[in-house]
């Protein structure tokens, strides 16, 4: 039963972490590109990381803490492949995360604050990169899970 509250918790994490950035790059980003100027495009996503990179740190949090939870007991040594690749993958995907969260995205509030759209435009587009590469993680890992089964 507790092993079952470990997944869910860990699954309520990776849908926010997953959904999220799927939502943001395939749907919001185009939108957004079609319908507004920099100067209004900008600002709009520095607010919506605002709120969704201070998710996303609670969803990290739960994915790393509920994983080893369910790691740990079994051990390393006994644990299958995919859950061994889960665990590295699921670690760079944290360290990209936090990458994004502590250096592009000050840049991008900063840069919007100044209104110099050009310089926040280029932050907000390294983030655009690092969300596809932890997308693609993001799915290599889920199949690194489904394998262990
Ligand atoms: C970072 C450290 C992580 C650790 C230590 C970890 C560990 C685990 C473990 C031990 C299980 C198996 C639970 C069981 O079947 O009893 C599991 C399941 C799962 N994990 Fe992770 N995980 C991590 C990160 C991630 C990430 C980042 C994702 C997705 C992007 C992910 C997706 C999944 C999925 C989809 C399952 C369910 C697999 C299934 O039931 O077939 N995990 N995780």
């Amino acid at each position: 039963m507790f092993r079952q509250f470990l997944i869910y918790l860990h699954l309520l994490g990776v849908i926010v972490w997953i959904g999220g950035m799927s939502f943001a790059y395939f749907f919001l980003r185009p939108a957004a590109i079609e319908v507004l100027e920099p100067a209004q495009r900008l600002p709009l996503w520095a607010e919506t990381f605002a709120r969704f990179l201070r998710a996303v740190a609670v969803a990290v949090g739960v994915i790393v803490a509920s994983g080893l939870a369910m790691l740990l007991p079994i051990g390393l040594h006994k644990a299958p492949l995919g859950w061994h690749i889960m665990l590295a993958l699921g670690l760079v995907m944290a360290a990209i995360y936090g990458y994004v969260h502590l250096v592009l995205y000050p840049r991008l509030r900063t840069h919007c604050a100044a209104a110099s759209w050009p310089a926040a435009g280029q932050a907000l587009n390294g983030i655009r990169r690092l969300v596809a590469v932890n997308l693609a993680l993001g799915l290599c890992t889920i199949a690194a899970a489904i394998s262990a089964r």
